[in-house]
C-alpha cells in the first residue's frame, strides 16, 4: 500500500535501529479512513479463505482488525491481557514477552469464542519478534480452529516474527515491509 508507506514516512520517528515510533498511525492516534481502506485491502487479499472469524490482540490490534472483520462480514475477537491470570478452565491462554515493553503478560482467548469449526484470520498492527503473535496462533492451534493467515499492517522484516511464522507454513500478508532502520532512515523492501 503506497499510501500507507507515505504516511509512515509523514509520521513515523526512528527511536533506535530497531524501534518505529508509531503513535500517529497505530499505537496513540488512528485514521479511520486509512484503516478501514486496510481492513478492505486484508478483506480482498482473504476473500477466498472462507474466513468465519477476524481474531486479533488487545490493543492496537483492535482497530484495523475491526475494519478486517467489517470489510469481510464476520465477528472480531481479540485476545485479552490479564496482568494477574486465575486459571480459567473456560478460556485458552498462552505466556508471552513483549519486545517494547520487556515484560510478560498472558493473552486469553475465551472457549465460547474460538471453536474448532472457525476458520480465523489473525490481524496485527506490528510483527517484530513475533512473540504475542506465536502465542495467539498456539491459541487457536489448540481450539482446533483453522488458521486461514496472518495480515500485519507494518512488518519489520529485519527482525524474525514474520518469517518463523512462514516457516511454518502459515501465510503473512504484510501491507508494508521495512527491510531496515538504520542511519535514521527507514527503507522498505519493494
Ligand atoms: P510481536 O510478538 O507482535 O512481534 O511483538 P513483539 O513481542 O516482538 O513486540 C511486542 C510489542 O511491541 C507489540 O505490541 C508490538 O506491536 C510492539 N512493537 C514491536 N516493535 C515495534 C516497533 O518498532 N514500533 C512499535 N510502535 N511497536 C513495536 P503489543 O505489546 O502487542 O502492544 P499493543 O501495542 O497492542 O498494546
Ligand atoms: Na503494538
Ligand atoms: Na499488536
Amino acid at each position: 500500500m503506497d499510501q500507507l508507506k507515505d504516511r509512515i514516512l509523514q509520521e513515523a520517528s526512528i527511536m533506535n535501529n530497531e524501534v518505529l515510533k508509531l503513535d500517529g498511525l497505530l499505537n496513540h492516534q488512528v485514521d479511520p479512513e486509512l484503516t478501514v481502506d486496510m481492513g478492505k485491502e486484508f478483506a480482498r487479499l482473504f476473500a477466498e479463505s472462507g474466513i468465519t472469524k477476524v481474531i486479533t490482540v488487545e490493543s492496537s490490534g483492535i482497530p484495523v482488525a475491526f475494519t478486517t472483520a467489517l470489510s469481510l462480514g464476520v465477528p472480531l475477537v481479540f485476545a485479552r491481557r490479564k496482568k494477574t491470570l486465575i486459571a480459567d478452565p473456560d478460556a485458552y491462554t498462552e505466556r508471552v514477552p513483549s519486545f517494547t515493553k520487556g515484560i510478560v503478560t498472558d493473552i486469553m482467548v475465551s472457549r465460547q469464542f474460538l471453536q474448532a469449526d472457525d476458520t480465523v484470520l489473525f490481524i496485527d498492527d506490528i510483527i517484530a519478534n513475533g512473540d504475542a503473535a506465536r502465542g495467539l496462533i498456539k491459541i487457536i492451534e489448540r481450539s482446533g480452529a483453522k488458521l486461514a493467515g496472518v495480515g500485519i499492517v507494518v512488518e519489520k522484516a529485519f527482525q524474525a516474527g514474520a518469517r518463523t511464522i512462514r516457516e511454518q507454513g502459515i501465510r503473512v500478508e504484510s501491507l508494508v515491509r521495512i527491510a531496515s532502520l538504520e542511519d535514521g532512515v527507514i527503507r522498505f523492501e519493494s
